[in-house]
């Protein structure tokens, strides 16, 4: 369940607590094992969190960004996740090319392309198969739903428990994404989230008891901040 909840007057006091906490987490990082690995969310919430952290001044040849999830389409796509946050973002800093790590999603087999990035973030981190590697920071949001990251209620991805990375899926699209096991090793996870519309979904998240699968966010679990609007958070603290 989560720890830290915050209550932000609306969306630019949610982005620029959310700036604090990842340069905080960054200096952290650097300082204790000298790179940061963050895991990025996509979707429209934290957009802005990324036109500012472009104005940031970090040592970016030691910054490694992860995507938590992606759509199954090109970078090309206006959908997809890397290529908003190229856009907004790593394209306007100076950060090696090396160090921008994206979902492949040019497999014809999207499962294939799950395996390759399970892969690729056991070659990175230097750990075996079934070691679960620590990000240094996740940023997730949430659906009305409940879903966060690719992992949506009622999906097979909810169940996953023997991998970093697995097929999601939104109706009949495809995605990639962090399976829940995986999200709740990172040293620290900020959710953002935004409006009314999400309020329900923060009330059933939040109660003592429910259900998982019908509001996956749910299963993340560990050092987590919630910062909410206070829109969003009529689900857990009714003005
Ligand atoms: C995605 C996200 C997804 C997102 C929520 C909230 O690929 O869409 O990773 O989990 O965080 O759907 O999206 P908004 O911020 O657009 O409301």
């Amino acid at each position: 369940m989560p720890n830290q909840i915050e209550i932000l007057t609306d969306r630019a006091a949610i982005i620029a607590r959310a700036l604090t906490l990842v340069v905080d987490a960054y200096e952290d990082a650097i300082a204790h094992h000298g790179q940061f690995a963050i895991a990025v969310a996509g979707g429209s919430t934290p957009r802005p969190l990324y036109e500012v952290l472009a104005g940031q001044p970090l040592d970016w040849k030691k910054v490694h960004v992860f995507w938590g999830d992606e759509r199954y389409v090109p970078v090309s796509d206006p959908q997809s996740n890397e290529g908003m946050t190229r856009k907004v973002w790593l394209n306007l800093v100076p950060i090696p090319p090396e160090n921008i790590h994206p979902m492949p999603t040019d497999e014809l087999d999207p499962a294939v392309a799950a395996q390759k990035y399970d892969r690729h973030l056991q070659e990175f981190f230097g750990i075996e198969p079934g070691v679960f590697p620590k990000f240094d920071l996740i940023l997730l949001g949430i659906g009305d739903d409940g879903h966060t990251a690719s992992l949506f209620p009622g999906t097979a991805a909810l169940n996953v428990s023997d991998r970093l990375i697995t097929l999601g899926q939104k109706d009949s699209q495809p995605r990639l994404t962090f399976t829940a096991r995986l999200i709740n090793q990172a040293e620290k996870i900020v959710f953002l989230v935004e409006g009314a519309a999400k309020a329900n979904a923060i009330g059933a998240i939040m109660a003592e008891s429910g259900d998982s699968s019908k509001y996956p966010a749910r299963l993340i679990r560990g050092n987590v901040t919630w910062l909410l609007d206070r829109a969003a958070a009529r689900g857990v603290a009714p003005e």
